[in-house]
């Protein structure tokens, strides 16, 4: 029930963690008065700033750009910069996203996600000469991949994934939305390295059309039908790439 002023007492449980010095993680409840407007992220600052400085987490921008503060709210992977209170209700569980290794409470271990964004080869692939003027490109052709170009590699697809759980070397949804992003632009010429790196055993097939993934995406990608697409392009080479 809301305070005369109109804020909220919202429980946080949170999963703390520090794997150099405790032998498993544990569940620590908080108490804040919170706005209902406010995000997540601002409970989780009043009780660091307030409470328990040594709660660590990720955050930069606080809105929704960066990418750093994705984690595990009510079971569900979310930008806690992005979720207002009103939204989360007033019992609140926040842990660190699966399949990361844990560095420190909500803080994980980015790196093995960066190595397999990296496999793909996330940059402009072309050896042609280059032109006197920009490598054009019609509106058709920059609407073919507008889409996952607004990711933001926060990993929260990847951390949703059931496949990723089972097999940590498989190289995940976000590396694919990547790939698709140069795959299908029509200045690229490095689809084919690409759709042959996707095509071994940890590449695309390990999809099982989950949608997780999609759900978890803050920047609203479809990114199992991104990878759908990939799929298509491995199978029926360029004639599903234009
Ligand atoms: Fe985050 Fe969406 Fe990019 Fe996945 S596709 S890393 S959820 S922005
Ligand atoms: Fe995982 Fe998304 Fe595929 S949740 S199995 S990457 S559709
Ligand atoms: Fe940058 Fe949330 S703090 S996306």
């Amino acid at each position: 029930m809301a305070a005369a002023d109109g804020t909220l007492s919202v429980q946080i449980k949170v999963k703390r963690y520090q794997p150099e010095k405790e032998a498993k993680p544990y569940w620590q409840e908080f108490r804040v008065q919170v706005d209902p407007k406010d995000r997540l992220l601002d409970a989780l600052n009043q009780i660091k700033w307030e409470q328990d400085g040594t709660l660590t987490f990720r955050r930069s921008c606080a809105h929704g750009v960066c990418g750093s503060d994705a984690m595990r709210i009510n079971g569900r992977n979310r930008l806690a910069c992005k979720l207002l209170i009103e939204d989360v209700g007033t019992r609140i569980t926040v842990e660190p996203m699966l399949g990361f290794p844990v560095i420190r409470d909500l803080v994980v271990d980015m790196d093995p996600f960066f190595a397999k964004y990296e496999k793909i080869k996330p940059y402009l692939i072309n050896d042609e000469p280059e032109p006197r003027t920009e490598r054009r490109q019609s509106p058709e052709q920059r609407e073919r991949y507008d889409e996952t170009t607004k990711c933001i590699l926060c990993g929260a697809c990847t951390g949703s994934c059931p496949s990723v759980w089972a097999n940590a070397d498989w190289v995940g949804p976000a590396s694919i939305v990547n790939a698709h992003r140069f795959i299908f632009d029509s200045r690229d010429r490095g689809a084919n390295e690409r759709l042959q790196i996707l095509s071994d055993r940890n590449g695309v097939w390990r999809c099982r059309t989950i949608f997780n993934c999609s759900e978890a995406c803050p920047r609203g990608i479809h990114v199992t039908d991104a990878i759908e697409e990939v799929k298509r392009a491995i199978m029926y080479g360029s004639n599903a790439i234009e």
